[in-house]
């Protein structure tokens, strides 16, 4: 029968944990200070996307925009061109709305509470959570995909979301809730790995109940895969591209290079290459074309495509092909 931890049980994962956090946590830029405008936006960037990626993009972004006041008052295109290669670009539109708000309606007072933070657009349950703990020591629980998988382990028991989130705030250390919920999001992501957990190394293995048996689920999304094929056009040190629609689901507005439809007089790609986007693996072939056979482009002076918002695809070939330098970000 499932028996929650006992009080004892509680006090002393909360000390192991504090203890293991505080010897061997990540020396994360974001972790540096309680800066809630550099949490909020590490927390953004780390929303399906692992924290190597994210580590690129965060501080080129900051020195682009190193204050909530310079992000409102950006372009959008500007925000989405260094937000370039981190995908979901909802999630940059969504941060730069919520960036004007709070400095054209609040006053340029960023919300504390979890309650307030979640009023914004971008900003659910986790985030506001992990906001309102890291940055303003609010006493909540935070449950990301790691601290459900580590709780789940810790109580020996695959419990629904509800029940997690409970769990969760039953253990919370409501004197160091940022430290704990980083904790714990750290262990997942260091120790209580998915497929192998590293019992050995874990702080709290003596009050676990499962040790990493717990049947873990192996359907793990399929990965898809598609060929696409891309033309690339270059006249006069200009380079030919095309915007998305803005109503387009996925990227909208972002710069990329035509489609290209190969036959067999096409010859060879000049360049191949992988490239995944959430489920699904394409196959990419790049062929050079003489002219664009797409009229809806346009010519575009290759100085000015590094500061475009090109998708992460674009951007990657358009290194790969030398048109834009290798450690150009978005300026
Ligand atoms: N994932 C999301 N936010 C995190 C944080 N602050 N620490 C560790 N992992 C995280």
């Amino acid at each position: 029968m499932f028996q929650l931890p006992t009080s004892d049980q509680r006090r002393r994962l909360r000390c192991q944990l504090l203890g293991w956090f505080a010897r061997r946590q990540r020396p994360l830029l974001w972790r540096r200070d309680r800066d809630p405008y550099r949490i909020w936006l590490s927390e953004i960037m780390l929303q399906q996307t692992r924290v190597a990626a994210v580590l690129e993009h965060y501080q080129r972004f900051l020195k682009k925009f190193p204050t909530i006041e310079r992000l409102a008052a950006a372009r959008e295109a500007s925000v989405l061109a260094a937000w370039s290669g981190l995908g979901y670009y909802r999630r940059a539109r969504m941060l730069h709305a919520a960036a004007k708000i709070v400095v054209r309606t609040l006053k340029g007072e960023f919300p504390r509470s979890g309650q307030d933070l979640q009023k914004l657009p971008g900003i659910g349950r986790y985030t506001a959570a992990a906001i309102a703990s890291i940055a303003f020591d609010e006493p909540v629980a935070v449950v990301d995909g790691n601290v459900e998988r580590v709780l789940q382990r810790y109580v020996g028991k695959a419990s629904d979301m509800d029940e997690v989130w409970r769990i969760a705030s039953s253990l919370l250390n409501k004197k160091r809730p940022g430290d704990f919920n980083q904790a714990l999001m750290e262990l997942g992501a260091m120790v209580c790995l998915p497929r192998e957990p590293r019992c050995l190394l874990c702080p709290v293995a003596d009050l676990c109940r499962s040790r990493g048996e717990l049947p873990v689920s192996r359907a793990a999304a399929r990965q898809i895969k598609r060929t696409v094929h891309f033309g690339l056009a270059r006249r006069n040190g200009a380079v030919f591209l095309v915007q998305r629609g803005r109503n387009e689901s996925l990227m909208a507005g972002m710069w990329e290079l035509p489609d290209f439809t190969p036959n067999p007089a096409s010859g060879h790609a000049i360049l191949s290459l992988r490239h995944s986007i959430t489920v699904t693996d394409y196959a990419v072939h790049v062929f050079e074309l003489p002219g664009p056979d797409n009229a809806t482009g346009r010519w575009i002076p290759i100085s000015r495509v590094p500061a475009l918002p090109l998708t992460g695809l674009a951007r990657k070939i358009l290194r790969r092909v030398a048109v834009i330098g290798s450690a150009t970000p978005a300026e």
